[in-house]
């Protein structure tokens, strides 16, 4: 079913160019990280003197409560919460209670994990229903070399666990795949996991933002995983969980669980792209590869009714042609680069 073919008890909601309705919001909560992953912070840039959002500057939880709201009004249905690091912002129960009033489905955060332990289980309590943990790699070197030398696997191993105490079902573990820098510990990861619940989700390398020197050789297929993994566990396809789901299921044939496949980039999804981007500074983005964003922050703040967001989203919203991923394979390699935003303001 289309989204123009939506049954009429559902109340209208605008559609883009390509017929997508806007359903999934993610909020990025602040621009800090606890880790300065090279393809995302380097450390040579983001050091300590390199000057994050003031907090005046940073959307206050009134203000990402009142634009959830508003966005839940356009037919947003889902939440998720990131960051750079969302636990670094430590009033992040009280913020996931407030947004659990609203209608909707799923409120998710995605996480790399290092501070998870303590806040699990006011989180759960809070109303959050799903954690999503940034994990690379089990192997402690190439962990750190991931991480840029912050953290530590065992205290990321540690969250996972309280988030299963404070009765976290299954959560997922994301992990892109470099060639080269981290593949050769996939099957490693995938071993840690199997018979859990939890889910570990490989993901294809992507050149988000304007610092990470992608190059497609550093990109594994989704297919040249698959075939490392099935020469050591069979796996068949599973249906999605819902439409448009990002990953590919695969379960495991012998009853030990499931793991999915993320390939933006050897098979976009642009198609069924329902979401938009909410930047800790108020900025909405309606891609992941945008070069510009909508700032909602100064309407805000200048006294701008819920009405008038509403209509500022509506009218972004149904001016959105955007299909980056779709668009890479055709893009001439000598083609000006984009002035792409960065991942750690909208969370991946
Ligand atoms: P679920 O609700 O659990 O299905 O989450 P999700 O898969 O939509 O979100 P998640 O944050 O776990 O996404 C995992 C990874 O997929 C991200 O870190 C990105 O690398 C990639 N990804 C997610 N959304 C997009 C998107 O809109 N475009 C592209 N190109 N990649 C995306
Ligand atoms: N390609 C794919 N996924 C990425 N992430 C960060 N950078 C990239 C990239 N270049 C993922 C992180 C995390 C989420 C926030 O985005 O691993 O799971
Ligand atoms: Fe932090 Fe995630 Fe970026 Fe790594 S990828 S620096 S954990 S925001
Ligand atoms: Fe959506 Fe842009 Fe990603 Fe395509 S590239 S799936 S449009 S966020």
């Amino acid at each position: 079913m289309s989204d123009r073919e939506v049954p009429a008890s559902v109340p209208l909601v605008p559609l883009d160019i390509f017929d997508r309705g806007l359903r999934d919001l993610r909020i990025s909560l602040i621009d800090r990280c606890n880790f300065r992953c090279p393809y995302c912070m380097p450390e040579s840039e983001f050091h300590q003197d390199y000057q994050f959002l003031r907090r005046e500057n940073r959307l206050t939880h009134d203000e990402i409560v009142r634009l959830a709201g508003v966005a839940v009004k356009l037919g947003v249905d889902k939440l998720r919460l990131t960051g750079g690091e969302p636990l670094l912002d430590r009033q992040l129960p009280a913020l996931v209670a407030r947004l659990a009033q609203l209608p909707v489905s799923d409120i998710a955060m995605t996480t790399n994990a290092m501070l998870l332990d303590k806040q699990a289980a006011a989180l759960k309590q809070a109303g959050l229903t799903r954690i999503t943990v940034s994990l690379d790699s089990l192997n402690p070197d190439v962990f750190h070399r991931l991480s840029g030398g912050r953290g530590a696997v065992d205290q990321v191993l540690a969250g996972i666990d309280a988030a299963e105490r404070a009765g976290f079902d299954a959560l997922k573990i994301n992990c892109v795949v470099q060639n080269g820098i981290n593949d050769h510990t996939v099957l490693d990861l995938l071993a840690h996991f199997r018979h859990t619940r939890h889910v570990v989700r490989l993901i294809e390398f992507m050149d988000v933002g304007n610092r990470n020197n992608w190059k497609a050789d550093q990109v594994v297929t989704s297919k040249a995983l698959l075939a490392r993994i099935e020469a050591l566990w069979p796996v068949t396809p599973v249906a999605p969980n819902y439409r448009g789901e990002v990953a590919r299921r695969y379960q495991y044939q012998d009853g030990a669980g499931e793991i999915g496949f993320i390939s933006s980039v050897s098979a976009p999804f642009c198609g069924s792209c329902h979401r938009a981007r909410l930047a800790a500074d108020g900025t909405l983005y309606t891609c992941l590869f945008a070069t510009q964003g909508t700032r909602l922050l100064e309407p805000m703040r200048r006294g701008a009714t819920d009405e008038e967001l509403q209509q500022m989203i509506e009218r972004v919203w149904q001016k959105r042609d955007d299909r980056y991923s779709e668009q890479r394979a055709s893009r001439e390699p000598t083609e000006r680069p984009l002035r792409k935003v960065e991942m750690y303001r909208v969370g991946g």
